[in-house]
């Protein structure tokens, strides 16, 4: 009997020097730093960098970036014509999915042959760090959009994190805010082999483009499993209501056998490394927005449900209500999601890259036994083909 490894759970499918992830130590390394020293330390375009070159940029290096990541800002004309085509009603991160997939068909058009479709790993550099670039004026856009508000304008005279509060709410955000904003942009920007890095890895590995593996990608961390969870998180704080409703609340879910998002995880089982940061983070806003109220039921809960359950939050079980405190929209929550992942999708699809193998594992057949459409006669290919079927197979 073959030993199927269900969700690949424990398979280890290639060497990455991206991140390390340690279960055992709780922690989590990007290109060898602990993230907490960058979240606490660096601008998240100089993570953006560290994922995609391997070291930190010096002062020079960060203001080349900053330089090409303001020239890309803008929101393109034909990117926002596509979302505009969208309902209103569209989950954004259809949008955003919609609105990457414009971006590389205008990028890559003139590109007739297919087999130049996989770019240089200079191309593919230029290419990372525009669409990087780009999403979030995608992601601000479309939740003005939903509010019936108008499109705002990028600023060139601020940072990254803090244009982008500014293109999403139209004032300048406090300091308070835009620290834990970066900081919430560095903890979601990597995490190794997660279902929608491989699933780029995945997509890549056929030397398809690098819009068609972050495509892909987007697709795999809408799943509430995945990235969707954030969203999840703030719509059991809704269901909940507040911190003394939390047993009740729980002893139904738990009698329903629900999955309790932003709980639990595929490789931390003790916790996640970037939850510690993530929770300072929260408990800054807290403060600056006054609302003990939400600090009172993120630990009622947590408390609770560990005690149960033995099952320990996971980064979107802070940064669901730190995002909502900040004033965006919980359907906006995963898109937000994007914008950081992006850096660690295409460090990834670069590194697939240079070192690539076609991904193409097998699977055990549990279907009918070999049967014959009624009537058919075999003719002479097919017979041939029976007769070699280790080339015959596909
Ligand atoms: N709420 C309730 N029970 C949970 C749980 C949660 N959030 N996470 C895990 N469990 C339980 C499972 O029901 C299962 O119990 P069982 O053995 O009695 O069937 C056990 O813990 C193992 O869970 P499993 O789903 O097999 O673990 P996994 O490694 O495959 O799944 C997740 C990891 C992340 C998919 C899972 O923890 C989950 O669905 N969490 C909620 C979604 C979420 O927050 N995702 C974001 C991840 S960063």
């Amino acid at each position: 009997m073959t030993d199927i490894k269900k969700g690949l759970a424990g398979v280890t499918v290639d060497e990455t020097a991206v991140s390390k992830v340690n279960p055992e130590t709780n922690s989590l390394l990007y290109r060898g730093y602990p993230v907490q020293e960058l979240a606490a330390t660096q601008p998240f375009e100089a993570v953006a960098y560290l994922l995609w070159k391997g070291e930190l940029p010096d002062a020079a290096q960060l203001a080349a970036l900053r330089r090409t990541e303001r020239e890309h800002r803008g929101l393109a004309d034909d990117v926002r014509a596509a979302i505009d085509l969208l309902p209103t009603s569209a989950h954004p991160m259809d949008e955003v999915r919609t609105a990457v997939s414009v971006i590389g068909a205008r990028e890559s058009a003139g590109i007739a042959n297919v087999m130049d479709a996989v770019g240089t790993p200079e191309q593919n550099l230029e290419r990372s760090v525009r669409l990087w670039a780009q999403l979030p004026a995608v992601v601000a856009y479309g939740q003005r959009r939903r509010r019936g508000q108008e499109l705002i304008d990028p600023r060139d005279d601020l940072d990254y994190a803090a244009n982008f509060l500014w293109m999403t709410f139209g004032e300048e955000a406090d300091p308070v805010v835009v620290d834990a904003f970066n900081r919430s942009m560095t903890l979601y920007a990597e995490h190794s082999f997660n279902a929608s890095t491989f699933t780029a890895r995945v997509i890549a590995s056929t030397l398809s483009d690098l819009y068609s593996a972050v495509v892909g990608a987007i697709g795999a961390l809408k799943g509430p499993l995945h990235g969707g969870a954030n969203e999840a998180v703030l719509h059991v704080f809704t269901e909940i209501g507040s911190a003394e409703n939390v047993g009740p609340w729980l002893d139904a879910a738990l009698a329903e056998k629900r999955k309790i998002m932003g709980f639990g995880h595929r490789v931390y089982k003790r916790g996640d490394s970037r939850v510690p940061t993530m929770k300072a983070a929260l408990d800054t806003l807290v403060e600056h927005y006054d609302r003990p109220d939400v600090a009172a039921l993120y630990d009622a809960l947590e408390a609770q449900f560990v005690e149960r359950k033995g099952i320990y939050p996971n980064l979107d079980y802070p940064s669901g209500p730190a995002y909502d405190l900040m004033g965006f929209d919980t359907l906006t929550f995963t898109p937000l999601f994007v914008a950081a992942r992006v850096t660690g999708w295409t460090a990834h699809i670069r590194e697939q890259q240079a070192s690539n193998a076609l991904i193409r594992p097998l699977s055990e057949y549990v279907g009918p036994d070999e049967r014959h459409v009624e009537g058919y006669v075999p003719d002479a290919a097919d017979v041939e083909a029976q007769e070699r079927p280790e080339e015959a197979a596909g």
